[in-house]
């Protein structure tokens, strides 16, 4: 592993190696590298979650985090995204994490790194990172990925969670299942009706409606018929098979996606998400760290 910018990128043996490690993680502890690294997060959209625990991941390995707001930075120059990497990678850094709003970013740059970097989510393209949380949490849960019936519901086409999920849920043999509205079905079969799914899925995964990327689209979806037709509602809560767990990768809209009272509900795994998300990223970290240095 050089850089993780999509899950296409990895092999099945390197995401449940991540896995692996992140358990051992959870279990005993993150332990501090073997020496002091320099790491900065440069994030050109929006983050709460993943933002946050890259740097909690960082401090608990022991890495120096220097810090970087593109609103303060030379970004407000014109200098390019290339630039400002090549400019952390001269100035001595062992790591960059990018969120930036251009999918596929990320393609002008690898091959120009003497570092490794990781891809905190492009565009409307991918969030490895989310995909390897998420498939954490399943795979904690459950302790397999064979057979299991993920239903992945919301704003398909602008989500980068739902593309990486789908690669990589796929690849570890989950039958994958789409519902969404039919104008954000993108490039995957779908079908409309969760309510056909619902008694039928082990994990219902709902995405959040991305309205910042929805410009210009004319969608005329009041929250209410949203939640109505596509959103996990208490009478649809009810109906979940008992093992059944429910995730959003979150921010969530609320009463949107999911009523108010499911969200930390006992089958509700989205803070549990987020706590994985922490060792999850101080696992692909240190292999990163690691596959450098041999
Ligand atoms: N899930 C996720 O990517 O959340 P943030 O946008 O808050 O990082």
């Amino acid at each position: 592993m050089e850089h993780i910018v999509n899950m296409k990128s990895l092999t099945t043996e390197e995401m449940m190696k991540i896995i692996e490690l992140a358990r051992e993680m959870k279990a005993d502890g993150i332990r501090k590298l073997d020496r002091t690294y320099y790491v900065s997060n440069l994030f050109f959209e929006p983050s709460t979650r993943t933002k946050s625990s890259f740097e909690m991941a960082e401090r608990r390995l022991g890495m120096e985090v220097i810090p970087f707001a593109p609103e303060s930075s030379s970004t407000l120059k014109g200098e390019t995204l290339y630039d400002t990497v090549k400019t952390f990678e001269a100035i001595g850094l062992d790591l960059v994490v990018v969120r930036h709003p251009r999918d596929k970013y990320y393609e002008q740059l690898v091959d120009h790194m003497d570092i490794p970097l990781i891809n905190g989510g492009d565009g409307s393209g991918q969030h490895p990172t989310q995909s390897l949380l998420d498939i954490f949490t399943i795979y904690e849960h459950f302790g397999k990925f064979e057979g299991l019936n993920v239903t992945i519901a919301g704003d398909i086409s602008h989500s980068r969670v739902a593309k990486s999920n789908a690669e990589s849920l796929k690849r570890l043999g989950a039958n994958v299942t789409f519902v969404c509205p039919d104008e954000w079905a993108g490039e995957f079969d779908y079908t409309t009706d969760l309510d056909a799914q619902i008694e039928n899925c082990d994990v219902l995964m709902l995405l959040r409606v991305q309205h910042e990327r929805h410009d210009g689209e004319g969608l005329a979806f009041s929250k209410w018929e949203y939640h109505r037709q596509f959103g996990l509602t208490l009478e649809r809560a009810e109906r979940l098979q008992a093992h059944a767990i429910i995730m959003h990768p979150a921010p969530v809209n609320r009463g949107v996606e999911i009523a108010d009272e499911l969200i930390e509900s006992p089958k509700s795994k989205i803070l549990t998400q987020v706590e994985n998300g922490v060792y999850v990223r101080a696992a692909i970290i240190k292999l990163l760290l690691k596959g450098r240095n041999e």
